[in-house]
């Protein structure tokens, strides 16, 4: 029987490209998605992957559509966390809500989602958790107070966690994208984009959905059973950390 994945944030951007390419590699993919009820329907119509609408940031949602998914689909085999927000503005005009939205989907995501398959993930002995960071949790960036602390909470909730699946055949890896041609970059401001961000990667260009797919499909293969805990960076050489 074919392994059973979820994507977070699985209809748009980095995580469409991963939910497409986590079928083409024989997985049953369920991709979950908070809002965009147009751009889910459409992802489903074309791909054929069920979709499933909750907050990652709400326990009790997270409990509640987790629980439909395996109903649907069977018991969780892969995670993939990857829903995640910007709410970019410099620290001295942040609000409290800029602050609590981000952390609560992009790292409280994290808990939410991963509490829920994780008893079944260490019963059945098997497991693959793969969590979306970001460059910006590597290296920090300015108008990102609250991203770069969350996508750095990431990184050490997959080192933290990575010790404790390995005795029960789970393995936990992050990986930290830069700069991807998704909604998210594309809304970054045109002039910082092209006088800030693109003349600092070396490759000269910024990456595709794609190049993050194959990541995850590669982290979530037997192939990839003795690599547990490590961040993958997959930036065009934006950060070498
Ligand atoms: N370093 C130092 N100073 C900077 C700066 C930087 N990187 N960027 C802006 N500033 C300075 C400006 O020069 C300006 O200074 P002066 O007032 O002296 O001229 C001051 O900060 C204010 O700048 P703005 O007028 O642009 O302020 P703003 O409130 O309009 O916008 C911002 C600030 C929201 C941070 C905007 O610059 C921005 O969107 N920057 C891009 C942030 C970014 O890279 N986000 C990534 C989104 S994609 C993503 O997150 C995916 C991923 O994982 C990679």
């Amino acid at each position: 029987m074919a392994r059973v994945a979820v994507v977070t944030g699985g209809t748009r951007g980095i995580g469409h490209a991963i939910s497409i390419a986590m079928k083409q590699a024989g997985y049953r993919v369920a991709a979950t998605y908070a809002g965009n009820d147009a751009a889910a329907q459409q992802f489903s119509a074309e791909t054929g992957i069920p979709v499933f609408k909750f907050d990652v940031g709400s326990y009790d949602a997270v409990a509640k559509g987790m629980s439909e998914i395996e109903k649907a689909l069977g018991p969780v085999d892969v995670l993939v966390n990857n829903a995640g927000i910007t709410k970019d503005t410099p620290f001295h005009k942040m609000t409290k809500a800029d602050w609590d939205a981000v952390i609560g989907t992009n790292l409280n995501g994290l808990f939410n989602c991963t509490r829920q398959v994780w008893e079944g993930m260490r019963t059945r002995k098997f497991g693959r958790v793969i969590n979306i960071s970001s460059i910006n949790g590597q290296k920090g960036q300015f108008g990102q107070v609250n991203y770069s602390a969350s996508k750095a909470g990431d990184i050490g909730f997959t080192k933290a966690l990575a010790q404790e699946g390995a005795r029960a055949g789970i393995t936990v890896n992050v990986i930290c994208p830069g700069y991807i041609a998704t909604e998210m970059v594309k809304a970054v401001p045109k002039e910082v984009l092209e006088k800030a961000i693109l003349p600092n990667i070396p490759v000269g260009r910024l990456g595709e959905p794609d190049e993050i797919a194959r990541c995850v499909v590669f982290l979530a293969s037997d192939d990839a059973g003795f690599i547990t805990g490590s961040t993958l960076t997959a930036n065009g050489g934006q950060y070498i950390a």
